[in-house]
């Protein structure tokens, strides 16, 4: 296939986890990046190693998504032809604490977004959304043509953008718009000076074990052994946090196709239990993870992938690395540093 022309692109949310991932592969396919956000979850050391991994240079504009003045302010600015909205905040536990919070700051933050957008005819997005939209599944793996039905505020914040998005294109069908749903994203940059850097105490399981791995956290807690599953722990789709970045390369490909609303899965297709992810993790870092098996987390489910088959027909799309090479980053970026951007 041939290359597509440079653009310019709008990562909101860009100096997080996902989002400078994707802002490496944009810079190091020509394109021109402009990073927006507030730095809320994330630190601007981040968009540092962006550059000096890609060695090239990004935009970086500090502004939040429910300023619209601010947004549309970059697009007076930028020439953007295409906006990856990565910029929201993803914690379950508070969602479900803080649900105006989610809603304010993912449905309204896109809200603007996409007026924004609209306002300066730039029509072709990529959102950011999840499996949790899909709730306990009544089957794996989940198809995308499965039941949504979140069981949380920030779940419903995903479904609600999704709506929104959805009508939108139903209104006006010269949008172009891609909903992924990503499954678990793990791993870091093989570099090592990017990854994952939760604030406090990880929720996930992959950064926790990292976490105990370099000695900051004392144990893993694993969460019930008494699902349905082979060893009764609860069964996850990781997939690799540079695969999915390609991602979102593709998808944006796919929408040069034309104007569009489309929703894909992205993930390996493939399940791994918490114990697997432990001896992964163990293997990676050459080391043992210490681990008590404590009672059910409230919410969570048994088992969740994907069926990967419409990212793979339609974007041309499938990750290409498995959980021993997600482990191997992740390790590579917690023990070169060990409190993350610091
Ligand atoms: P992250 O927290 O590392 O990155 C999100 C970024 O958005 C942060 O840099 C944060 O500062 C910024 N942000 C939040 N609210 C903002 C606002 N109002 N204005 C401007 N910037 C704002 O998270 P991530 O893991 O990189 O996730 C990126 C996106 O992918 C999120 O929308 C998340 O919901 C979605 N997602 C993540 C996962 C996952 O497990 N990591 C899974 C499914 C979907
Ligand atoms: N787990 C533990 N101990 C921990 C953390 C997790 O045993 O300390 C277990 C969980 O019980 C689950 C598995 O590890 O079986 C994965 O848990 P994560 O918290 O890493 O991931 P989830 O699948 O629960 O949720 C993640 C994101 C959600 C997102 C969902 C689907 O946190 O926001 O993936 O994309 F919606």
């Amino acid at each position: 296939m041939a290359a597509s022309a440079p653009r310019t692109v709008l990562v909101t949310g860009g100096a997080g986890f996902i989002g400078t991932h994707a802002s490496v592969e944009l810079l190091n396919a020509g394109d021109t990046v402009v990073v927006f956000d507030n730095l809320c979850n994330s630190s601007i050391k981040s968009l540092a190693a962006v550059q000096r991994v890609t060695n090239r240079g990004l935009n970086f504009v500090e502004g939040d998504l429910r300023d619209a003045a601010s947004l549309q302010d970059v697009f007076d600015r930028y020439p953007i032809d295409a906006v990856l909205h990565f910029g929201g905040l993803k914690a379950v536990g508070e969602s479900v604490e803080k649900p105006l919070l989610y809603y304010d700051n993912n449905v309204s933050g896109t809200l603007n977004l996409v007026s924004a957008m609209a306002a300066h005819q730039v029509k072709t997005l990529v959102f950011s959304s999840s499996a949790t939209v899909y709730g306990d599944p009544d089957q794996v793996p989940i198809t995308e043509s499965a039941p949504t039905r979140a069981t949380n505020a920030y779940g419903r914040s995903k479904l609600m953008i999704e709506e929104m998005l959805r009508d939108l294109y139903a209104a006006d069908p010269q949008w172009r718009i891609s909903v992924l749903r990503y499954f678990n994203p793990v791993g870091a940059h093989a570099s090592g000076e990017l990854g994952e850097d939760p604030c406090g105490a990880p929720n996930n399981l992959l950064p926790y074990i990292a976490q105990v791995a370099i000695g900051r956290l004392p144990y893993l807690r694993v969460f019930g052994n008494d699902y349905p599953t082979d060893d009764g722990t609860g069964v996850r789709d990781y997939v690799h946090v540079v695969d999915l970045a390609r991602g979102h390369l593709a998808a944006l490909k796919y929408l040069d196709t034309g104007p569009q609303f489309a929703v894909h899965n992205l993930g390996t297709g493939q399940g791994y239990s918490v114990m697997e992810a432990i001896r992964a993790f163990e293997t990676a870092a050459d080391k043992p993870i210490p681990f008590k098996v404590v009672a059910r987390r409230d919410g969570d489910i048994a088992a969740c992938y994907a069926d990967t088959s419409k990212a793979l027909r339609e974007l041309g799309w499938q990750a290409s690395m498995n959980l021993a090479q997600m482990c191997r980053d992740a390790w590579h970026w917690q023990s070169r540093h060990p409190n993350g951007f610091g």
